[in-house]
């Protein structure tokens, strides 16, 4: 049985630590899409840990872990994290596993990434993630699979540095790259990552049919999907839950729970619409209290009220059965929280999120206005436990977007966490 954990707004909703709370209850964790622009922070025993490649299932001894083949993989990160990870007692051998056909990061996406950014303004990571995804899709990437064979890897290698460093030095004004270099560096990763390389799409219908759980890890969020987000203010892949299954090779017909994650206000990364943003004394105090920076670049998150609109299209989208609430501890100081409702251009109600981006950079957000508790949420792990105008706002999510809330996160520790029965 697969369940898909999929992120409802613009990434960073705290999949890191609902995953690791639903991984005591899974056999496999498998990363689906995306690469090191992600960052899932789990803090387990005092500790705060930030994975941008391994699944957050790590942490459980008994986890399997999988880069699928939507993932792309970059060398450096990927060995950082794993010596990480055995730096604070975490054993990853013989337990991750990687595809073969999960394309690799090159020096040249980064490069490319960076050089590109400074004429379209997307706000990237700067990690490589569109240019390696642009080079899976023009059928030139190179794949996991292709470091095993020298001959292969320096052919892929010289066809793309034709075109690439032709890019970096006459459009980009930068140093051309040597593939002699980059054949070298690439084998020696090749050796470090041979022992986690496997069929991963084997792996995993085996321990579907032994009748294993599987958690399906999104990273980034719906709707920053380069097909269903706020394009072209987008990541370069599927973090919706279709994605999970083509980023695994596993069928729609094994997913069985769609859990979606949304915080309980909304935060976005870089640039593009964000109708409920705040640019007041509210956005700097949910900056402040939730700590909002990137926790792969450190960048400031832009900050705004919950967003009814985006997140019911995003339940809409990835057919999400039930949602996970994060972070909503962070509310806990407000006399009053404003939840976004509806969208109004002029005097014109709109019937849904728009479907092109001006329009949504134009739509002035209709709020519904809550009393905060303003008390503490620590030591609640009931629905009951929680205090009422705390429920009513959950109550308020769930009558909007015609989803259930089964757990609710009131703070970065495991324990802190109410299951709704
Ligand atoms: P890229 O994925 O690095 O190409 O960046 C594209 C957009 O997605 C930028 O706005 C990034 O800030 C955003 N983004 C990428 N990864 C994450 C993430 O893990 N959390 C939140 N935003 C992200």
């Amino acid at each position: 049985m697969v369940t898909i954990i999929v992120g409802a707004q613009w990434g960073d909703e705290g999949k890191g630590k609902i995953v690791d709370v639903l991984a005591s209850q899974a056999d496999i964790v498998a990363r689906y899409q995306g690469g090191a622009n992600a960052g899932h922070t789990l803090v387990c025993e005092g500790k705060t840990v930030v994975l941008h490649l391994i699944p957050s299932g790590i942490l459980h001894e008994h986890v399997r872990c999988v880069i699928g083949n939507g993932v792309v993989i970059d060398p450096v990160a990927l060995r950082q994290e794993i010596a990480m990870l055995e730096s604070l007692g975490v054993s990853v051998r013989g337990r991750l596993f990687i595809s073969h056909k999960a394309h690799v990061i090159m020096p040249y996406h980064k490069l490319l990434d960076q050089a590109r950014e400074q004429q379209q303004g997307i706000g990237t990571t700067g990690r490589g993630i569109g240019p390696a995804y642009i080079d899976k899709y023009s059928r030139v990437g190179i794949r996991v699979v292709d470091l095993l064979d020298r001959a292969v890897l320096e052919e892929k290698l010289r066809i793309n540095l034709a075109e690439k460093n032709a890019l970096l030095e006459n459009i980009y004004h930068t140093d051309r790259l040597d593939v002699e270099a980059i054949v070298a560096e690439y084998l020696e990763f090749d050796r470090f990552i041979d022992e986690y390389v496997t069929d991963t799409t084997t792996l995993l219908h085996t321990a579907l049919r032994d009748g294993n759980r599987i958690l399906a890890e999104g990273a980034q969020g719906a709707l920053l999907d380069v097909d269903h987000g706020t394009y072209p203010f987008v990541t370069s892949s599927n973090p919706t839950s279709g994605g999970a299954c083509t980023g695994l090779g596993i069928p729609p017909t094994a997913v069985e729970r769609i859990i979606g994650l949304a915080k309980a206000y909304s935060t976005r990364v870089g640039n593009g619409p964000f109708p409920t943003e705040l640019h007041d004394a509210t956005g700097e105090l949910l900056r402040s209290i939730g700590s909002e920076y990137g926790a792969t670049t450190g960048r400031p998150r832009r900050c705004g009220w919950l967003d009814l609109v985006a997140l019911g299209y995003s339940v809409m989208v990835n057919g999400i059965t039930e949602l996970a609430l994060t972070k909503l501890d962070v509310l806990s100081a407000l006399p009053v929280i404003k939840v976004c409702i509806g969208y109004r251009i002029g005097s014109q109600r709109l019937k849904g999120f728009p479907v092109d981006t001006p329009t949504l950079m134009a739509v002035e957000p209709e709020y519904l206005e809550l009393p905060g508790w303003q008390s503490s949420l620590d030591g609640a792990s009931t629905f009951e436990d929680l205090p009422l105008n705390a429920r009513r706002l959950i109550e308020l999510i769930e009558s909007t977007c015609n989803v259930r809330i089964s757990l609710v996160s009131t703070g970065a520790q495991r324990e802190q966490i109410v299951r709704r029965t």
